[in-house]
């Protein structure tokens, strides 16, 4: 029996069946087959995929597919079938598979300097930090790692600023969430999800949440009050199935947290770096949040990189051996997001996300109707509601895998895409067109 997640990922109670791709799926030509692949697993798809069910722990339970190479927006698995990437990694792909100007920051900086800890300082971080305040217009950085911690680290910042400059008493500080929400998977995050299969069996949880309605300005504003150190959403609900907030509400959370002395954290992990056709989702209704949250595609598909940005005044609640992490802003990581931020000043990335993300909306709209319930769509993000008389969202992922298509279901009926934002209009409308036929039945 399988359960699926609230990031679309899907537990298996029991080892699913090791099947290797459907053989009805045309190999899509193009580059040289891959003759040697130098310490890579041997083993056909089927043996690997029976390896792993038996060596791993069965927190997830992906497509049958065993990639073994990737460039741009393909990948290719063990037999030499190629595939185009729709999901990116979950957005940690927005520049595409191994991007060759962040391949080779990588490859610079391997040959140089890799950690150091912040026992030292190092030649990269200060470079990352300017960056990524010249991206988002805020101040200060706290690097860390994986998104999750990036969460975790702004509710510690906030429950500190609450206690130190808002003047909320000790250990009564209070964070407003929305339902919906997904912020990560650790003990204190799944505490205010409202997912029961990211938290049933996981308790005791961590107390000091309020959760209100997404979209729902009215609910968030009555559950601000003198004890709030934070409001803490989603710009977009991406596991939730790209769910976007009606236009006004990021800028009403803006001003209700203005007026209660609230912090605004954006966690734009999923939402940011050029995925919705700005840097920040939040910069479609002109918002600057006083907390910023980055991870995912930061780390160019390469390294976990994530980062807490925010207002100076707020960050420097955070002192000496207060918080930390061995590998947050080690030189590699710092080198690849600095890479990253180089692709995005150009603006490129966000004008093809804006371009392609019309030709997307434009080839979707026919489908709704014809095998879609309905879709949500962003810069070149879309959530598409599989009506349940053509299959559940993972029997499509499956049907377009046959056809040469990776995607992932989430919440059971909804398939979300999210292609590399280097994807070609050809191939985008290409794929659309295999999705038509697969939703049509
Ligand atoms: C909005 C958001 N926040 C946080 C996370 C957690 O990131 P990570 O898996 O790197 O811990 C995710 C992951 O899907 C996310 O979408």
């Amino acid at each position: 029996m399988s359960v699926t997640t609230t990031d679309g990922r899907t537990v298996t109670e029991s080892a699913a069946p090791a099947t290797a791709a459907p053989a009805e799926h045309t190999p899509t030509p193009t580059g040289p087959a891959p003759a040697a692949r130098p310490g890579a697993d041997a083993r056909p798809s089927a043996e690997v995929i029976r390896a792993e069910e038996a060596g791993l722990a069965h927190n997830y339970h992906p497509l049958p597919v065993v990639i073994t190479r990737a460039e741009g927006c393909w990948v290719e698995d063990v037999e030499g079938r190629r595939y185009l990437d729709l999901l990116s990694g979950y957005s940690a792909l927005n520049f595409g598979h191994r991007h060759p100007v962040l391949v080779q920051a990588a490859r610079d900086q391997l040959d140089r300097l890799t950690l150091t800890s912040r026992a030292f300082h190092n030649d990269r971080l200060a470079g990352l930090a300017e960056g990524l305040a010249e991206l988002t217009g805020l101040d200060v950085t706290l690097p860390m790692n994986t998104g999750a911690e990036a969460v975790e680290s702004a509710i510690k910042i906030a429950r500190k600023w609450a206690y130190e400059v808002k003047g909320v008493p000790a250990d009564r500080a209070t964070v407003v969430v929305a339902d919906g929400n997904f912020h990560g998977r650790t003990t204190t995050i799944v505490s205010f999800s409202t997912d029961p299969v990211a938290r049933d069996g996981f308790g005791p949880f961590t107390p000091g949440f309020r959760v209100v309605p997404y979209n729902d300005l009215g609910a968030l504003e009555a559950a601000v009050d003198e004890t709030t150190a934070a409001v803490l959403v989603e710009p977009i609900q991406g596991e939730a199935g790209v769910l976007i907030p009606d236009d006004g509400y990021l800028a009403g959370v803006r001003e209700v947290t203005r007026a209660a002395n609230t912090l605004f954290v954006a966690d734009e992990i999923q939402s940011g770096l050029g995925r919705t056709g700005r840097t920040l989702a939040v910069e479609h209704e002109n918002v600057t949040p006083d907390l910023v949250l980055l991870g995912k595609a930061l780390g160019g598909g390469i390294v976990p990189v994530s980062a807490v940005v925010g207002r100076r005044d707020v960050m420097r609640v955070l002192r000496p051996g207060e918080h930390g992490s061995t590998f947050g802003g080690n030189p590699l990581a710092a080198a690849v997001g600095q890479a990253v931020i180089g692709l995005l000043r150009t603006g490129e990335f966000q004008e093809r996300a804006t371009r392609l993300g019309a030709v997307l909306e434009a080839n979707l709209r026919p489908l709704v109707g014809r095998g879609l319930l309905r879709y949500r769509a962003r810069g070149l993000w879309a959530g598409l509601d599989i009506d349940p008389a053509v299959g559940t969202g993972r029997e499509i992922s499956e049907r377009l895998m046959a056809r040469g298509l990776l995607v992932k279901d989430t919440h059971g009926s909804t398939i979300r895409l999210a292609p590399p934002l280097t994807i070609g209009e050809d191939e985008l409308t290409e794929a659309i067109g295999k999705v038509a036929e697969t939703v049509a039945g």
